[in-house]
């Protein structure tokens, strides 16, 4: 199929400006996709954006994102930026009629989410929530498998998001450690994806019983070139401020399915660099999963006679897997950055009206009013269901 050019401007040039600029330029070339992404424009903040522009292969750069907007030769807004400037950006580029790809999480606030959504229906324009791990091989299987009825009647999901880059009290107080900036801590950064997955899989939480909790309160200020996973240098060790956002938030989940499961994030996880696991147990079979073991299914079969069970491992690398088709022969396994490729085929696949693309700005909202749902449990130390927190 010829390829028709589809012109990105990328704001952030950090941890997610980089996946997503080798996403943008590796889709077209895997993908069978009617669209060939042109890296057109990198917006940021920071010096030296022109190196970034020179690695990546973007032809402009600017120092003012809205300068993007009102330009006719873009056709896709990409935010990577920190929570608190999704919405300016959402909203702008909505109004300015571009299709709009955004980071996690989604918003500050359940209003703020409420008002983006609201941008992009009033201009009809595609809109795609990177949560990039329901793009992982492996869970999109899991997905059919429950959808096929292989694990029947679900009785527990078991979902935890556990990273510890944050646990030396010297690391400094980045964006990620400033509600005003990353809107809480991994009850933001990190339930959002968890609560994800879950509601990918198993569906909505109707109620929940959560916990948060700040163990280092007070951090040194960041150091120069500070970033996601990165001090940045010259740190003073002598000025501290108090960290405004929870290290932990732990959660009991009842799920409209009539699911009994548990949500634990923490970025205080000693030992542990990103596990991203869910197990959920059912009437006819199980299911385990580990992101740092991102090709492995653990399936367990509760129709083989009892004497055969246990839990199997599936490399997931076949062809007729989700994905698979368009990377690497059998075995040949694929890694974080093929879920932001696969992931952008289907927000193309949307941009050309062919298929939609999940989640959007609607999980979004409903994602906001889960974590609005969690900051409500935990301040007033009760159950809270989820329809207590306006739609
Ligand atoms: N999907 C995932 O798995 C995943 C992983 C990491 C981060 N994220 C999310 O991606 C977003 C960005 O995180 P990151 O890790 O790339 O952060 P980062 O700190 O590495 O990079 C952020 C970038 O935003 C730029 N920026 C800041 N203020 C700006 C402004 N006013 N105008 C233009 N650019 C500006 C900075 O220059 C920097 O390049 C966050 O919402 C984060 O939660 C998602």
């Amino acid at each position: 199929m010829k390829k028709k050019t589809l012109n990105i401007a990328m704001i952030g040039g950090g941890f997610m400006g980089k996946a997503h600029s080798n996403a943008w330029l590796r889709v077209a070339e895997f993908f069978d996709v009617p669209f060939r992404p042109v890296l057109k424009v990198i917006a940021g903040n920071k010096t030296h954006l022109e190196d970034f522009a020179d690695t990546w292969g973007y032809e402009e750069v600017t120092y003012d994102w809205r300068t993007v907007l009102s330009r006719k030769d873009i056709d896709v807004i990409d935010i990577g930026t920190p929570p608190y400037l999704h919405k300016e950006m959402v909203i702008g580029a909505a109004e300015a009629g571009k299709h709009i790809v955004c980071e996690k999480p989604f918003a500050l606030s359940l209003t703020d989410a409420k008002e983006m959504r609201e941008a992009v229906e009033k201009a009809g324009v595609v809109h795609y929530l990177n949560h990039n791990y329901r793009r992982i091989p492996a869970v999109a299987f899991a997905k059919k498998l429950i959808d096929d009825g292989r694990i029947g009647r679900i009785y527990h999901w078991r979902g935890a998001y556990l990273q510890d880059w944050v646990t030396d009290p010297d690391f400094p107080l980045t964006w990620h450690l400033r509600a005003e900036k990353a809107g809480g801590g991994p009850l933001f950064d990190l339930s959002s994806h968890a609560m994800d997955l879950a509601r990918y899989l198993i569906g909505e939480p109707a109620a929940l019983s959560c916990v948060n909790r700040t163990f280092i309160t007070e951090r040194p200020l960041p150091g120069e070139g500070a970033a996601t996973f990165s001090a940045g240098t010259g740190i003073d060790l002598s000025k501290r401020a108090p960290v405004t956002v929870d290290d932990a938030s732990f959660a009991v989940v009842e799920f409209e399915c009539g699911a009994l499961g548990s949500v634990e994030t923490t970025r205080l996880a000693t030992g542990c660099k990103n596990v991203h696991t869910f197990e959920l147990y059912g009437s006819k079979g199980s299911l385990k999963f580990n992101l740092e073991d991102m090709n492995e299914l653990l399936f367990l079969d509760a129709s083989l006679p009892a004497g055969e069970q246990g839990f199997r491992r599936i490399l997931v690398t076949e062809k007729e897997h989700p994905y698979l088709n368009a990377w690497w022969p059998t075995g040949h396994i694929i890694g974080y950055e093929h879920t932001f490729v696969n992931a952008f085929r289907d927000f193309l696949m949307a941009v050309d009206g062919k298929e939609t693309v999940k989640p959007d700005f609607n999980d979004g909202v409903q994602i906001l009013r889960i974590i609005e749902a969690m900051k409500k449990s935990d301040a007033e130390r009760r159950r809270v269901s989820i329809s207590e927190i306006d739609s």
